[in-house]
């Protein structure tokens, strides 16, 4: 993976500036400027599957890849104490990769990945409702601490009238690269890596981010809900269950992304509530913020 990837990231605000930001499917073929990842798409045909094999779809492609990923990536004890930045690993032409994938306060951006083939080994589906029903597939699941953290953070809002459902949580490398091919094929390269992370690079690989969707945007990912009483509600109160929202507005510079307000990544309630009172991006709480 090299860094002239990057190159096309430079011009986050002029891409932005004066346009009309849809993310959804269904608002795509009405907006100049679409953005949208269809979670929900068949992916099987960027994983080049046998035509014959009609059965297999990406949740078993996924569990696939488990075993082997659990075996070459033994899971790392959490490193929570001290907001370090990453210390870098890898090849120099290579995007740096983590030395603390495991850790809750671990930052994967443009700038950061994760070990390749790195799936975290407590992933559990917590019991929450997701946009997609009942379905144990990876898309339901986070790691063991978020998924509880995200369960009470569910059950707290519902009690105060508010439906929140989930709609994508952890996301192998291969999901992970698919998306971002289809986002490229369907709104071209510039635009994707504004809204999806380069393969390697997603926070959903880490098993610590969560989309979080509600009725009122009929479940879709897109801008609108900030406006919301669930986006607001969650913007509001994720910090008090340990989740922040990644990907402000008006931080495109520092996160690289654009704004995200249904992407919320689990660090813990302490860095939460910091990054909350604060105003600030995990770049910033960690102290190691490039600008784009
Ligand atoms: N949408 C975020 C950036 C991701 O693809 O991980
Ligand atoms: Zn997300």
């Amino acid at each position: 993976m090299s860094l002239s990837l990057l190159a096309g990231c430079t011009s986050f605000d002029s891409l932005l500036e004066g346009k009309e930001v849809l993310v959804g499917t269904q608002h795509a073929a009405k907006t100049a400027v679409p953005q949208m990842v269809d979670y929900d798409m068949d992916w099987n045909e960027f994983f080049k599957k046998d035509p014959d094999d009609g059965e297999e779809d990406l949740a078993s492609v996924e569990d696939d890849t488990q075993g082997a990923a659990n075996e070459e990536q033994p899971e790392e004890p959490a490193d929570e104490e001290k907001p370090e930045a990453p210390a870098e690993t890898s090849e120099p032409d290579a995007i740096p990769v983590v030395a603390n994938p495991g850790a809750m306060n671990v930052m994967v951006n443009k700038f950061w990945s994760l070990p390749e083939g790195y799936r975290p080994g407590d992933l559990i589906k917590p019991n929450v409702p997701f946009s997609f029903g009942d379905e144990n597939s990876d898309r339901a699941k986070l790691r063991a601490e978020a998924a509880e953290s995200l369960e009470v953070m569910f059950q707290v809002a519902k009690g105060e009238g508010i439906e929140l459902y989930a709609r994508s949580g952890f996301r192998s490398y291969e999901t992970q690269d698919a998306i971002f091919k289809n986002e490229v094929a369907t709104f071209g390269y510039e635009q994707a890596v504004l809204y999806v992370a380069l393969p390697g690079t997603s926070e959903h690989q880490t098993g610590l981010a969560m989309d979080i969707t509600a009725k009122s945007v009929g479940l879709e990912l897109v801008e609108k809900f900030e406006g919301t009483a669930e986006g607001k509600w969650l913007a509001d109160n994720a910090h008090h269950y340990g989740f922040i929202l990644r990907y402000p507005k008006g931080k495109t510079n520092i996160t690289g992304y654009a704004f995200e307000p249904w992407h919320f990544r689990y660090v813990g309630v302490d860095i939460a509530g910091e990054i909350y009172a604060k105003g600030i991006t995990l770049e910033e709480y960690l102290g190691d913020v490039r600008e784009f």
